[in-house]
C-alpha cells in the first residue's frame, strides 16, 4: 500500500509552481518574450568562466575511475579544506575541514542540519515572510515550525512577537539572510539582538538553542548593505550555504553545512550528518562538482546586473506608486499588493498583463507579493509600463 501521508502531498502543488506552469502555457499562445516571468529563483547569470574551465580540465586530465567515483561520505578533503580555508579567511573563523559537510544545496545543507540538533516533539522558530520549504525540512525531523509574524515596515526581525513564541521546547531557530522573498539583509544589530535573547533563553531553559542559518545569497549584497557573517555573532550556530546562486550552478546541487567549532558538541555534528544522510539517501554531491567548485572557492558569478535591476525596479515601481522596502540583496523584491488578496491580484497580474508574480500568502505574508528579478534586463524595462497598467487598475 502507498504511503498516504506522502499522496497528501501530491495534491498540494506550490504555489510558485501554478504560476511558473500558467507562464509556460501563456509562452506557447503569445511566445515567451511576451510573457513576464518573475515566478522563480533561477540565476540569470552564468556560471564563472573559470568554473566552466575546472570541469574541462578535470575531465581531460583527471583519471575517469577516480574522478567519476564515490566521494566519501562526509565529502571530499580537498573541498571540505577549501571551504574551511575560504570562510575563514573571508571571515575571521576558525573553521576545520572537520566542521564542513558538502550537501546538495542548501536544501540538503538545512534538512541535515535540522536533523542534528531538533527532535521530534521540538519546536524550530522562523520568521516570516519565509523560504515554504522550511516546512518539509522541519516535519522530517517530527518538530514543529512555528512562525513568527513579518515586521512589514522593515522585513527586520519581529523581537516582540518572537520573544513571547519562545518555550522551553524550541531547539533551533531558522533565518535567512539575505532574506527569500523580501531581498532584506539582517543587520549586525538585528543579529546580536537576536543573539542575546537565544543566550539569555538557553540560560533559562538549561539546554542549547541552535541557529541554524540559510545563507545561499550570501554572495547577493548591495552597495552599503550591513551584512554581518552570521556565525561570527553566536556559537552554536550551523551555517547552511549553497553554491546554486553564487556560481549560477543551481542544477549542480552543491552547498554545504559549516558547523560553528564554538557550538556545543561540534565536533559530533558533521559525522552525524553522515549518518542522516543514510536515511535521507544523499550520500553526497557528486565528486567531480566537489572537486571544480574547490577550484573557483573564492568567485562568484558577475552578480552586478542584479543590483542594476534592483535599482532600475525599485525606482520605477516607487515612483508609480507602489510600496516596497528597499531590498539590499538577493534578486528579490516584495512589494505590497494593491488589493488585500495578493493571490487574487497576481492572478489577475498574470491573466490580464501576462505579469508572472508570486503571493505573499506561499511565504506566510499576506498583503505582498514577490518578483523575482534574476532576468534580462531588457526585460524588466519592458515590464515596467505594465507595472503602471496593473497600478492604474487599482488605484
Ligand atoms: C531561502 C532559500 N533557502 C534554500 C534554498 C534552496 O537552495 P538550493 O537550491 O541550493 O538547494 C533556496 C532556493 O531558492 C532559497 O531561496
Amino acid at each position: 500500500m502507498i504511503s498516504e501521508f506522502y499522496k497528501d502531498m501530491t495534491g498540494k502543488g506550490s504555489v510558485i509552481r501554478e504560476f511558473f506552469a500558467y507562464s509556460m502555457e501563456r509562452a506557447k499562445v503569445v511566445g515567451s518574450e511576451n510573457v513576464y516571468n518573475f515566478s522563480l529563483g533561477n540565476p540569470s547569470v552564468p556560471a564563472p568562466e573559470n568554473f566552466t574551465k575546472a570541469m574541462e580540465n578535470l575531465l581531460a586530465n583527471e583519471e575517469p575511475v577516480h574522478l567519476h567515483g564515490y566521494s566519501p561520505t562526509l565529502g571530499i578533503d580537498s573541498t571540505r579544506k577549501a571551504i574551511a580555508d575560504s570562510l575563514n579567511r573571508r571571515f575571521g573563523m576558525n573553521y576545520g575541514p572537520e566542521h564542513i559537510f558538502p550537501t546538495t544545496g542548501a536544501a540538503g545543507a538545512l534538512s541535515h542540519a535540522m536533523r542534528c540538533v531538533v527532535k521530534e516533539g521540538d519546536e524550530v522558530i522562523t520568521f516570516a515572510p519565509y523560504f515554504p520549504e522550511y516546512i518539509p525540512y522541519v516535519n522530517g525531523t517530527g518538530a514543529t515550525l512555528k512562525v513568527v509574524p513579518a515586521d512589514t515596515s522593515s522585513f527586520q526581525i519581529n523581537f516582540e512577537e518572537f520573544e513571547k513564541m519562545m518555550n522551553e521546547k524550541v531547539s533551533a531557530v531558522l533565518i535567512n539572510s539575505p532574506n527569500n522573498p523580501s531581498g532584506i539583509v539582517y543587520t549586525t544589530q538585528t543579529i546580536d539582538r537576536l543573539a542575546e535573547i537565544l543566550l539569555r533563553k538557553q540560560e533559562e531553559y538549561g539546554h542549547e538553542i541552535f541557529l541554524i542559518s540559510d545563507e545561499p545569497y550570501r554572495e547577493i549584497i548591495f552597495a552599503g548593505a550591513d551584512a554581518p557573517f552570521i556565525s561570527a555573532h553566536y556559537d552554536n550556530s550551523i551555517c547552511c550555504y549553497s553554491f546554486s546562486k553564487s556560481l549560477s550552478i543551481p542544477g549542480e546541487r552543491l552547498g554545504y553545512v559549516a558547523v560553528n567549532p564554538k557550538a556545543k558538541d561540534a565536533e559530533y555534528i558533521v559525522p552525524m550528518c553522515g549518518q542522516i544522510s543514510r536515511f535521507t539517501g544523499h550520500n553526497c554531491p557528486p565528486s567531480i562538482i566537489q572537486l571544480a567548485v574547490e577550484r573557483v572557492i573564492d568567485e562568484t558569478s558577475d552578480l552586478s546586473i542584479y543590483e542594476t535591476n534592483k535599482n532600475l525596479l525599485y525606482k520605477a515601481l516607487t515612483d508609480i506608486g507602489y510600496k516596497c522596502v528597499e531590498p539590499n540583496g538577493t534578486f528579490y523584491m516584495f512589494p505590497q499588493s494593491l488589493i488585500p488578496d495578493a493571490n487574487e491580484f497576481c492572478w489577475r497580474a498574470a491573466k490580464e498583463f501576462d505579469l508572472i508574480l508570486v503571493p505573499g500568502d506561499s511565504f506566510e505574508c499576506k498583503g505582498h507579493f514577490r518578483i523575482a528579478y534574476c532576468v534580462q534586463t531588457e526585460m524588466i524595462e519592458k515590464a515596467i509600463p505594465l507595472f503602471k497598467k496593473l497600478y492604474d487598475l487599482y488605484c
